[in-house]
């Protein structure tokens, strides 16, 4: 039931049927950058049709890259690194942190002037970790508290590769700092605190660029040319991730989730899952444009309190902690997640707004600086905030499948982010 931007949904006995997700998110939205850099035409299908992947889209467009879509395919006319036209107006990356910090990369490598903002949220995400390194390259970059958050004012340059080792681990930042380097003189190292995704190193790779890829650093000689892409995006492991989430913590359930992307960079959620005593089934397991593609079998199972502290799992299950803290609600025993403080700056503070949820649905939780516990118990149902958050809206829908009540989700419209579908789909499961 709707209500305003209000979702109910009520308990259900059973989740059941076949379904496919959306073109993944990280993926979608570096096949438009990439594109738009390689001169010729590009064909992506399966792209990722949501509010963010379309703030790349708008900035792109305005920076004169040609792109054509239609459904879920799309035509991107890309006319060279050097060949973007300085904007007009201020570009808006909306919501999307990976669209403001790969663009950053980009910007920098222009010869011309150029200003980035985005939406409430992310003016409050931090930007300094990608202005750093930028600057060093030879960008000049300015911004709110000394260029850590947007509006952002960008002078480019010729940049210099550079060796960076970066603080935190983040593929926003290495995608950014990687795109910089086609446009820079000399070599770029990127040392990784721990591996992130590594979409951008497949897909440039695949793209004819030269990258030296070992487990904390990857290397590229700058001022390298990418040739167009043609590819097929696979299914978004994190939009599938709230359908296998909901099917284990199911009363009854089998649900298929047909072509998923399951890119180890991703599926730390898989790990965390059986840690937890649960498990999925991978069926069909192939490759598809350079990443492994599979259909994912889920049942239910009786979930057991655990610890996730390491931080490799941590960066690897980055987007699917909320829903990690939320099905541990229904776990026997505690759960404690430490070591992700970065959820304290993604769309929303996720450990601030994934407690405040489950404590309104009558579960004991606790946040601290890095993390939170959580005390498997009876979810009672009741009325949660999204926070305008996407993945804090699915999260607790997914729970509603076994909560006592319903569970009411306000500013459930925060889903068009990354997955404008999600209703339709997530429904189709529960007329079994
Ligand atoms: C993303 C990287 C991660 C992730 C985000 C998408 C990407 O962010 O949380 O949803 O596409 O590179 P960080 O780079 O900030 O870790």
């Amino acid at each position: 039931m709707t209500t305003g931007d209000q979702q109910t949904f009520a308990p259900v006995e059973r989740l059941e049927g076949s379904i496919t997700v959306p073109g993944d998110k990280s993926i979608s939205h570096r096949a438009l950058f990439i594109g738009a850099i390689a001169p010729g035409i590009s064909t992506i299908s399966n792209l990722l049709i949501a509010h963010d992947t379309m703030s790349t889209a708008h900035c792109l467009r305005l920076l004169g890259t040609d792109i054509e879509i239609k459904g879920t395919d799309a035509v991107v006319t890309g006319k060279g690194i050097f060949g973007f036209r300085e904007p007009s107006g201020v570009l808006d990356a909306g919501n999307s942190g990976t669209t403001a910090r790969i663009i950053l990369g980009l910007l920098s490598t222009q010869d011309f002037f150029s200003v980035l903002t985005g939406d409430d949220s992310l003016r409050t995400r931090p930007m300094k970790r990608i202005a750093i390194p930028l600057t060093a390259m030879g960008s000049v970059i300015d911004g709110r508290d000394h260029a850590n958050y947007l509006p952002f004012s960008v002078r480019g340059r010729r940049l210099k590769g550079i060796d960076y080792t970066m603080p935190a681990a983040s593929a926003q930042v290495k995608t950014g700092l990687m795109l910089a380097s086609l446009g820079a003189k000399g070599t770029m190292i990127i040392r990784e605190p721990v591996p992130t995704r590594d979409h951008t190193e497949r897909m440039l790779a695949a793209s004819g660029i030269d990258v030296k890829v070992s487990d904390s650093a990857v290397v590229l000689a700058c001022s390298q040319k990418p040739l167009p892409l043609t590819m097929a995006v696979p299914g978004d492991f994190s939009s599938a991730a709230f359908f296998i989430g909901a099917g284990i913590i199911a009363r009854t359930a089998d649900i298929l989730i047909t072509n998923v992307g399951i890119n180890p960079g991703r599926t730390g959620f898989i790990d965390i899952l059986k840690q937890m005593g649960g498990s999925v089934e991978l069926l069909n397991t192939r490759f598809e444009a350079g990443e492994p593609v599979a259909d994912i079998r889920v049942r239910p199972a009786q979930l057991r309190g655990t610890v996730i502290e390491d931080r490799s799992l941590i960066v690897r299950a980055i987007d699917e902690l909320p829903l990690v803290a939320v099905l541990a609600a229904f776990a026997r025993g505690t759960t404690t997640i430490k070591n992700a403080e970065e959820l304290r700056v993604k769309e929303s503070d996720r450990i601030k707004t994934v407690v405040d949820g489950l404590l309104r649905l009558g579960i004991r939780a606790r946040e601290f600086r890095d993390g939170m516990s959580i005390e498997g118990g009876v979810v009672r149902g009741g009325t949660v905030s999204s926070f305008g958050d996407h993945r804090i809206a699915m999260a607790f829908a997914a729970a509603s499948v076994s909560a006592a009540q319903e569970i009411s989700i306000d500013n459930f419209s925060a889903v068009n982010i990354s997955f404008p579908g999600f209703l339709p789909q997530f429904t189709s499961l529960r007329q079994a």
